[in-house]
Parts: C-alpha cells; structure tokens; sequence
C-alpha cells in the first residue's frame, strides 16, 4: 500500500513528526523531492532530531529508507547527517539507499544559488543550498544523477573542480544506489510512505511563483519523484498548522504585519517554535488561510488531512481564520495565481472560541474541548476534506487517530 504524505502550506507544517509516526507500520520511506533546503525535525523522549535529507523513518532500526529520483542530493550533507545519525546511535547502514536518477547538488552550485540571489531586484529568500541551481541544471539537461557518476562521458561536461568533488563522494555515494522502480515493484506488498519536503504553495507550479522552491513538492511529486505512477498511490495526506507560516519571502494573505497583532505573531512563534531549522530564520507567522488550504487540497487530491500545532492555541480566548480574501475591493474565495493579487489581499476573518485548558494530554478525539471540535469540522466542511490526525505535541504519542492512512476503506 502506497501512502503519500505532503505539506499543504508553505513548509514547516510538521511532516517530519508525521512521518515519524506514521513510518511505525510502513516498511519503506521515500522521500521525494527537495534536498537540505528541508528541516524535518523528530523528538524522540528527550531527544530530538533534525533531518535535511535523510527521510524520517530513519529513526526506527528496521525501516529502509530511500532518497527519491525528484531530490537534489549534497554528498556532503548527506554523509554529514548519516555521520550524526551514526554518533547519535543510529545505524543507517544498508537501509538508506538512493535513486540513481537523482541529482547531485555541485558545490558550485550553491554558490551560485547565492550570487543570483544577491543580483535579485526582489530576492526570494532561497536557503542558499544549491536547490534551485540543482533542477535549473536538470532542466537546461546539464545535470549529475547517480547513475552518470561513472559515465566519463557525462563528466567530460563538467568542469575540473566538479569531478574532483564527484571523485571524491563516489565510492560511498555509487554502493547506495538503486533503480528506485525496480526496486519498489520488487516490494510492491510493502506498505511504502512518500515523504513530501517544502509545500503544496511552494511547488514549482502550483505555489507562489516566483516565490517558491523549484521542486515537485505535490502529491504528484510523490508518484513522478518518488518512482511509481499516479495511480499507484493509494491515499494522499495534506499536512497544516492551526495557523499559517512562511520563511523566506513572497506574498501571504492572512500574515500578522500589523502592530496590532505583533503580541499574537510573537506568541506563536515562540509558542510553536517557529523559527528555521535549516536556517534559524524567524518564521512569519499569520492566520490560518482556508482559501489556500482548499486550494492545496484541490490541486494534490488530498483524500485526508493531519492538523498539527493545535495546542498552540490553548491558552487563547479566541482566534481568527481566513475564509475569503478581499482584493481591491472585490471578495475571492479561490487562490490566484497574481502575485499582485496575493499582495493585496486582506483577509476577510471569522472567529472562534478558544477552549482555554491544555489538550496535550488527549488521546481521543472524543476528550477534545467542542470548540476545538468546532474549529476542526469547520475546517472539514471548508475543505471538504476530513482531518483523520490531529497532532498535539512533537512526542509521537501527542497524536489522536480518527482513522489510520493505512487501512483501505
Ligand atoms: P520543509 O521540508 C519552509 C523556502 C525558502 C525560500 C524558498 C526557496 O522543512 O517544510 P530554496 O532554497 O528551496 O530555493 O528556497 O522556499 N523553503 C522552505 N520553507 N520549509 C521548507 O522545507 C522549505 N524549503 C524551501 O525559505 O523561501
Ligand atoms: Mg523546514
């Protein structure tokens, strides 16, 4: 069985506590798309971890995880992390593999990634990890994968500095790769996890462009990226916050810019920890954005959605989401696609009441407070998407099933 699990927001909706949990009954984790521009962070009793590139199964010993054809792969980053992994008592060894059609990221990448967005007029606000420089290459056909490290013929086109680098990974890189179709069509009765990376707003096509990540952040990133075909996933999963944020820049609606609502932005910044785990860059924090959020659902058929961060709001009276935005004057209830549009839309907000009392210890969606009820069935019938996961905490047991991805109804 073939789940796929993806951001619905703009990134840091929290996948990797997610796919944590959910990896317990799956026996493959692939993720697809991205590289360490992503910051999936996993507690585990009192420890916790931060992954860039390593899917986020790894935690389990007996889990096989794979780094999938859509990721740009930093040889360097990616055996930094495994070496963390390994001192922290992690052994990796013969269950990470990766796709040999994924692209490696050069050096001289993330260089350039820098350079072109110091000459932007309006910069994006990129993680300077080479990511986006990485698929320009794949694109424009220029590219690495894996399975041309040893092709002289490829590495005639590069210049000396990039095959000295690619010498020098190859032997430890060249042992972990795999043909990722083959591969999953030999385990096709495991149950498989696609792990998404940044968000549905921050796809190549379907987010804020130009002010997005240049991967296949969507669910059909799972299916192109991940190495199976779109009607090989079984169930799709859109993770979200109770509120919204974004790092780096670009437009978004319903963010807290006024003085008014500094008090709130900082409360939950600091309330959720909303600060950059690749970067350290605050977090811009801002309401939840219902009119994007059905878009996400839309455009990645998402069967069910996971609410994560809800007991951030635990202490609060009551709280606002957006439901339409007002655009010079005339009231959308779709996302456009005019970053102009974005820019100057104000969000047109209802309310609700908060529940006052701490939800940390809730096992069962029955025990919740109605007006976090209230708040998620809202959502529910906005989206026409039901939350089947509730996440309340980063521990792998703050999290209330109403029904398991993994069972086919
Ligand atoms: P996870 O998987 C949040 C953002 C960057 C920047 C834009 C382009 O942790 O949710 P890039 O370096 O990819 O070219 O930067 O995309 N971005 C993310 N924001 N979470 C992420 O990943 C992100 N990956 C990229 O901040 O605005
Ligand atoms: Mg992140």
């Amino acid at each position: 069985m073939n789940v796929a699990l993806i951001g619905a927001q703009w990134g840091d909706e929290g996948k990797g506590k997610m796919v944590d949990y959910l990896a317990a009954e799956a026996q493959i984790i692939v993720r697809f798309s991205g590289g360490a521009n992503a910051g999936h962070t996993i507690v585990r009793g009192n420890e916790q971890f931060a992954l860039h590139l390593i899917p986020s199964g790894i935690l389990y010993p007996d889990k096989t995880v794979i780094l999938g054809t859509g990721m740009a792969i930093d040889p360097e980053a990616m055996f930094a992390e495994l070496e963390m992994l390994e001192s922290r008592g992690i052994d990796w060894h013969g269950r990470v593999l990766v796709s040999d059609r994924a692209h490696i990221v050069l050096p001289r990448y993330r260089d350039i990634d820098k350079t072109m967005e110091a000459a932007r007029r309006k910069p994006i606000g990129t993680t300077g990890r080479g990511i986006g420089v990485t698929y320009s290459m794949k694109a424009s056909r220029d590219g690495v994968r894996l399975a041309d490290l040893y092709d002289e013929d490829r590495l005639a086109n590069l210049e000396p500095g990039d095959v000295e680098f690619i010498r020098a990974w190859v032997d430890r890189l060249a042992p972990l790769a795999i043909d990722l179709t083959d591969y999953l069509y030999h385990h096709r009765h495991s149950y498989i996890l696609f792990e998404g990376a940044q968000g549905a707003l921050l796809d190549l096509d379907a987010g804020t462009y130009p002010y997005v990540s240049s991967g296949m952040s969507g669910a059909a990133g799972a299916a192109a990226q991940g190495g199976v075909g779109p009607r090989s996933l079984d169930r799709v999963l859109g993770v979200f916050k109770a509120y919204s944020t974004r790092v780096g820049n670009g437009p978004f609606p319903t963010e807290f810019d006024t003085d008014s609502q500094s008090a709130l932005c900082q409360f939950i910044r600091d309330t959720g920890r909303e600060y950059g785990v690749t970067t350290g860059r605050p977090r811009r924090c801002g309401y939840l954005d219902l009119v994007a959020l059905r878009y996400a659902c839309l455009a990645n058929s998402i069967d069910s959605l996971i609410l994560t961060h809800l007991d951030v709001y635990d202490t609060l009276d009551s709280f606002e989401a957006c439901v339409a935005y007002r655009v010079r004057g005339k009231i959308l209830e779709y996302f456009p696609a005019a970053i102009r549009d974005l820019e100057d839309a104000e969000p047109v907000l209802r309310s609700f009441r908060g529940w006052k009392r701490s939800i940390a210890d809730v096992k069962e969606y029955d025990q919740l407070p109605l007006e976090a009820k209230d708040y998620i069935s809202f959502i529910e019938e906005y989206t026409g998407t039901a939350i089947d996961l509730v996440s309340i905490g980063y521990e792998r047991e703050r999290t209330i099933v109403r029904k398991s991805p993994w069972i086919r109804y």
